[in-house]
């Protein structure tokens, strides 16, 4: 029993082996459920295994595009070379009582701190990549050496597309085995006949096959790229571990099975649709949405990325309509 109000001293004065990581106003600190978020003027919490799920992501994009939110309170905006971390800044009732707090870091800065943080608060036997079903628990006091190889992973990304001399490589059973919720995938590789001479132009692999042996959840991999058209292929089991706030309009289409999509007004969060996709559905996100997904059984979803760096500023200005298409 207790009757001490906690702190980040009294968190870090438990003895449970956590440090706590501190940027600007904001001090991090993690107990054997939680993580405690301080900042000038308040406090929040989450529960740990959403944090350091989310954590994982906002490290391994580089921030992304636009804005992560952990929950619907915390998070990070991405300005491309600098980072805004945020209380409330997305959440009406923070911002109409004048609640919210945010900081700008240079974002080699705030990575430098998230990576440390994800370091000293995933335990042994947890991967914040994978789906739950698939690894150890998160909760309770430090123990063994951490996952460092979990969380170094580096995405994959094609320079051009999988499978082409000199690019990413296709994955083999040894390494990457088919996903359990995959076995039923055709595995054969399409037959390719170029007319004589086009042979290094002409390329096709059995992208099934390739994606279903992916070990993580909800991290896209670039599978193919022309200029700023990427292709992200990803797989997905449980619950999208951030609410992403688009800065551009992003392409969905569903390959197989099933994700139930929440999307809500990105500035406010109120709630605008509930977006079902089966496998063969198409959906255009809006680039002034923020959407999450939940998909019960692993699917396959591409992702459809324009990394053209005039966007967000073509949206916000006005000059796009945040839809791409009128009916
Ligand atoms: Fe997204």
């Amino acid at each position: 029993m207790s009757t001490v109000a906690s702190t980040p001293q009294t968190l870090t004065d438990k003895g449970l082996g956590y440090a706590t990581h501190s940027i600007g106003g904001f001090t991090f600190a993690r107990d054997e459920y939680f993580a405690h978020i301080f900042y000038p003027g308040g406090r929040h919490i989450m529960p740990i295994d959403a944090f350091l799920r989310a954590l994982m992501r906002d490290v391994a994009w580089g921030f992304f595009y636009g804005t992560v939110n952990f929950d619907n309170v915390f998070g990070t905006v991405n300005h491309y070379g600098t980072v805004e971390m945020f209380i409330g800044l997305f959440n009406d009732a923070y911002r109409s009582s004048n609640r919210h707090h945010v900081e700008t870091f240079e974002a080699k800065d705030l990575k430098k701190t998230f990576d440390e943080m994800l370091d000293d608060w995933t335990l042994e036997g947890f991967d914040p990549f994978a789906a739950p079903a698939e690894t150890g628990t998160p909760f309770g006091p430090k123990k063994g050496g951490g996952n460092k190889k979990a969380i170094t992973r580096q995405r994959m990304v094609a320079n051009r597309m999988v499978g082409l001399k000199g690019d990413l490589a296709y994955r083999d059973e040894k390494e990457y085995p088919l996903n359990r919720s995959f076995q039923d995938l055709p595995t054969d590789q399409p037959e390719v006949h170029a007319e004589p001479g086009f042979e290094q132009d002409v390329h096709a692999y059995n992208f099934l096959n390739y994606v279903g042996r992916s070990d993580v959840t909800w991290n896209p991999s670039v599978v193919s790229c022309v200029k700023d058209s990427q292709f992200c292929a990803t797989t997905e089991e449980h619950i999208l571990p951030i609410t992403h706030g688009n800065d551009r309009v992003e392409w969905f289409i569903q390959a197989s099975d099933e994700i139930i999509w929440d999307v809500d007004d990105r500035a406010t969060g109120k709630p605008r649709a509930k977006v079902i996709m089966k496998a063969g559905d198409v959906a255009a996100m809006p680039a002034d949405i923020r959407h999450r997904g939940y998909s019960p059984k692993r699917s396959i979803l591409i992702v459809w990325e324009n990394n053209d760096a005039t966007l967000p500023q073509q949206y916000a200005s006005g000059k796009l309509t945040p839809y791409p298409v009128e009916f």
